[in-house]
């Protein structure tokens, strides 16, 4: 396997809205990564990918961009900005940046030109199509609810929008769209940003004769067959390789909603010549319904463990893998995916980070991930900010399709709110985040979850991240070690082993609170077995072991 900096690398996913407010105004901003930059160092991450920072309406809290090239006045400066890179630089720390071209803010300039008339020369740089019997062109829904179609009454027609209906889709089938984005992103890479996170870079082509969606009991039809992993999705890729990425030692991963394993592998294969990596979707949508995420189901740990153990075998040798339980776009891991009761958030936390960051693939840390941060579970909707979650509950509470209460339970799950949330730095006046008044509120539990407590705790989940973080650095068999699963029937555990060369590693992760026994397989070496990392203090490594709740732990063996 090829060896590649951005293999080896740890991503630290910053939400700058909520990461660290430097003036007072209740909103994160430049200057306030800058001040955490030491933070960052001490964990011990390498990438920092800022979720955008540029110009925009804040329809979609900045993934709705009208101006690529300006950074938002609510964050800083481009002289700010010039000086996060240099200083991140400095301490060895690379910047990502967030790439928002499968559509734009409506208030961008080409999409104010394109409304103008028919005629104008940006009209084609958005996609434009005539009523249907009086009707949207298609019944396609948009992701945030509603048609995703907008009519416009100056020249009579609709354009797409597969967001909200101020962030229309760009044309990619219109050289000149594809042209003006690699110079914007050529331009950026000049500037010394280290490489690109591409929202929904999977639905940039779309099916051209724009069919029906199919009806699946939401209120309008699905037309992600024909917008997910689109016809020319490939070539434009290959394209943006040759015009930009080849040209640069940067990093990519693409956020592909709807890729399959063979989509992945020629996204992300060795040698597509396409991204370096994707993020795939299947874990963080098991058990949603007939409205999609919307629903009060908890996930499947069985089906959970044959959909990683699927994205390991399939994709090693071939392509490479993003390691990911949380983002902006989903609940908080521990509240999703452990157990964020006072008795086991922290362990269950601690469980999660070792079996995913054991995993083969470049692990993803989301801010305050790394101290166990949870679920803000809001009591009320006025405490909402996220317009997805808004737009669904008048959608789904209006058509009477759920009932009020019914809605707000699923929000207190599923929101994006959830990780939204201001960074908890310390127990004082709103977490440490802002001196002013937080755009969006706190958790309540920030007096108790603190970085400032777990920086001085031995036992707590940033020092157990940072020890992970380390020992990645220093075992080349936990970043290229072949994947291989073990017991792939048991319904509690999750092990796996990983081996290069002479070296190997055995992974144990119990996923219930329940103490459950685990037989070590005879290929192992039991008595050579030496404990890598474990968040309990870790029994040694036998034959017949008992993994109490949410146990991991990891043993080494051989030179
Ligand atoms: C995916 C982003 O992660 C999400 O936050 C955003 O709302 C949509 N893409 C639209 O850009």
């Amino acid at each position: 396997m090829k060896r590649n900096w951005w293999k080896e690398s740890i991503v630290y996913q910053i939400y700058p809205r909520s990461f660290k407010d430097s003036n007072g105004d209740g909103i994160g901003d430049i200057k306030g990564i800058i001040e955490k930059l030491d933070y960052l160092k001490e964990l011990g991450v390498n990438v920092l990918w800022l979720s955008p920072v540029f110009e925009s309406p804040l329809d979609d809290n900045g993934y709705d961009i009208s101006d690529y090239r300006k950074i938002l006045g609510d964050y800083g400066t481009m002289a700010d900005f010039n000086e996060l890179i240099e200083k991140a630089h400095e301490k060895g720390l690379k910047i990502l940046m967030d790439l928002v071209v499968n559509h734009t803010s409506d208030e961008h300039s080409w999409f104010v030109e394109s409304k103008k008339s028919k005629e104008n020369p940006y009209r084609d740089y958005y996609i434009w199509r005539y009523p249907k019997a009086g009707k949207e062109p298609n019944n396609w829904g948009a992701t945030f609810g509603g048609s995703a179609w907008e009519y416009d009454n100056r020249t009579g027609m609709y354009y797409l929008h597969c967001f909200s209906k101020k962030q229309p889709d760009l044309n990619w089938e219109n050289e000149a769209v594809r042209n003006d984005i690699y110079e914007m992103m050529n331009w950026w890479c000049e500037k010394g940003i280290d490489g690109f996170r591409m929202d929904v870079i999977s639905m940039i082509s779309k099916d051209q004769s724009f069919p029906e969606g199919k009806e699946y009991g939401g209120l309008y039809g699905d037309g992600s067959p024909y917008y997910m992993n689109g016809p020319r999705i490939h070539e434009y890729l290959q394209e943006m390789n040759r015009e930009v990425l080849a040209r640069h030692d940067i990093m990519t991963v693409g956020e592909t909603a709807g890729v399959t394993i063979e989509e992945a592998k020629k996204y992300a294969g060795e040698d597509a010549n396409e991204l370096n990596m994707v993020f795939q979707f299947e874990h963080v949508s098991i058990g949603d319904g007939p409205y999609g995420k919307w629903t009060t189901n908890r996930y499947d740990f069985r089906e959970y463990k044959k959909i990683m153990i699927k994205w390991q075998e399939e994709l090693q040798g071939k392509a490479w893998n993003s390691l990911y339980l949380g983002n902006h776009d989903q609940p908080r891991s521990v509240s999703r995916f452990g157990d964020d009761s006072e008795e086991y958030r922290e362990i269950s936390a601690k469980m999660l980070a070792t079996c995913i960051h054991m995993m083969q693939g470049t692990p993803y840390i989301y801010q305050g991930e790394e101290i166990g941060m949870t679920n803000a579970y809001f009591e009320d909707l006025t405490m909402y900010r996220d317009i997805e979650s808004l737009q669904y509950y008048e959608e789904l509470t209006g058509a009477k399709r759920m009932e009020p209460e019914e809605m707000m339970e699923c929000l207190k799950l599923r929101s994006r709110d959830n990780a939204r949330t201001p960074m908890q730095w310390n127990n004082k006046k709103n977490g440490g985040f802002t001196e002013g008044t937080p755009w969006i509120n706190l958790n309540s539990n920030y007096s108790r979850i603190n970085v400032e407590r777990q920086m001085k705790e031995r036992d707590s989940v940033f020092q157990y991240y940072k020890k992970l973080i380390r020992l990645r650095k220093e075992n080349e068999v936990i970043v290229y070690g072949h994947f291989t699963a073990i017991s792939r029937a048991d319904e509690k555990i999750f092990a796996f082993k990983r081996e290069l060369d002479e070296k190997r590693i055995l992974v144990l992760c119990n996923y219930s609170k329940e103490a459950t026994a685990f037989t070590i397989p005879e290929e192992f070496a039991i008595e050579s077995g030496k404990i890598m990392i474990s968040n309990y203090l870790a029994e040694e490594c036998k034959k017949e072991m008992t993994l109490r709740p949410y146990e991991a732990v990891v043993f080494a063996f051989g030179s």
